[in-house]
């Protein structure tokens, strides 16, 4: 067991007073190219990091507690904008489906950062939906249940994301990074054995986060819209590069972006196979230069740790996830991680930004379910 998921179940414990049901855990992710793409039918490729969230839990009763918040919530009663309204989404989400959830307890602990842009929101949800899965028999399959999840994401919690970080959390494999056609939904898992290459994910969070209930990622949406409403099309995935001379302004930059990142995944998932994590990396820094200079997504601080991962020698960097803040990530050696950190750091603090904050990880494993131990 995993120090999150035996955290859970001792919270469980000390909550409830006996012993968890179900034990699951799901994890955090980045997205390693495919970005503002998934809202647009594209693709994307996400992986799993090493920061969970997991969950203890057992039928009957009430109750929702966090041993990261000390804090313990009810499990009905509806939304109160606290982290609890993830868990209550989920099993909105399934009555909303037809599945019957039943009362329930559950006690979370997790290292996901929050609020930094890995996705902490769809790791509790994926393993909240994991654990109601277990408890009630249901037997829903893990792209129906991420599904769901972005369900109570938009119309629970109320926050309109795509359907990628909920994807990358339930179905990544460790060592692999997953290949979401966002259209079909169909998935598959892509070789990412950084570790054989001798290299590793360094994740910057910039502590600087406007979140997505900010209007500048709906913006995007809507301008996308609007540009595949100009082109007389359902969504930008069916949009061509020969399309772009029916655009202009806003519509025409951001179309760009999205038309060049779909094939730079396409590209990328090559590279993978090929084991040419050089040329992963050029795809990586030419999705970053567009996300910078056609989406408008990135920032200072963004920018300045890809510019010194390129000098530090690091085959790939960008921006991931929304952007306006958030993480970026550098494929590099284990070795020259740290040099980095510590550069970026004092850049960070002579250019008078937030001072940033390091993970190390490799490509993990997804969310999984654990019978608990009596
Ligand atoms: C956020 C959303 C995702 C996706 C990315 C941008 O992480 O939650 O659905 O749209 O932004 O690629």
């Amino acid at each position: 067991m995993r120090e999150t998921e035996r955290r859970a179940a001792e919270a469980y414990r000390a909550t409830f007073g006996e012993e968890p049901e179900v034990i699951a855990s799901a994890p955090g992710r980045v997205n390693i190219i495919g970005e503002h793409t998934d809202y647009n039918g594209g693709f994307v490729l996400p992986c799993a990091v090493e920061h969970r969230v997991a969950v203890a839990a057992g039928r009957g009763g009430d109750g929702l507690y966090s041993a990261d918040f000390e804090e313990r919530r009810p499990t009905g009663g509806g939304e109160d904008s606290s982290w609890a309204d993830y868990p209550r989404g989920v099993a909105w989400a399934l009555g909303e489906a037809g599945y019957e959830v039943g009362g329930f307890r559950a006690a979370f602990a997790g290292n996901v950062p929050l609020g930094g842009g890995l996705s902490s929101s769809a790791a509790i949800e994926a393993a909240t939906a994991l654990a109601l899965d277990g408890l009630f028999g249901l037997g829903v399959d893990k792209k129906q249940l991420a599904v769901l999840c972005m369900k109570a994401e938009n119309e629970f919690v109320g926050v309109q994301s795509g359907i990628m970080d909920q994807y990358a959390s339930l179905l990544c494999e460790a060592g692999s990074a997953l290949l979401v056609d966002c259209r079909s939904l169909e998935a598959e898992s892509v070789p990412l054995d950084l570790e054989a290459a001798g290299l590793a994910l360094l994740i910057c969070d910039t502590r600087v986060e406007r979140g997505l209930a900010d209007t500048a990622y709906n913006d995007r949406r809507k301008t996308c819209e609007e540009a595949a409403r100009i082109l007389g099309i359902k969504e930008l995935r069916n949009a061509s590069e020969a399309d772009l001379q029916r655009l202009s302004g806003e519509e025409l930059k951001r179309a760009r972006h999205v038309i060049s990142e779909n094939g730079r995944v396409m590209e990328a998932v090559r590279s993978l196979r090929a084991r040419d994590y050089e040329g992963l990396g050029r795809l990586m820094y030419a999705s970053h230069r567009s996300l910078r200079d056609d989406y408008e997504v990135s920032t200072e601080e963004l920018d300045a740790f890809v510019e010194l991962a390129r000098e530090a020698g690091a085959p790939g960097a960008r921006l991931t996830g929304a952007g306006f803040g958030g993480c970026a990530i550098a494929l590099i050696p284990p070795e020259a991680a740290d040099d980095l950190a510590r550069t970026t750091t004092r850049a960070f603090a002579e250019r008078g930004f937030t001072e940033p904050a390091f993970y190390k990880s490799l490509p993990a494993a997804g969310a999984e379910v654990l019978k608990a131990q009596t």
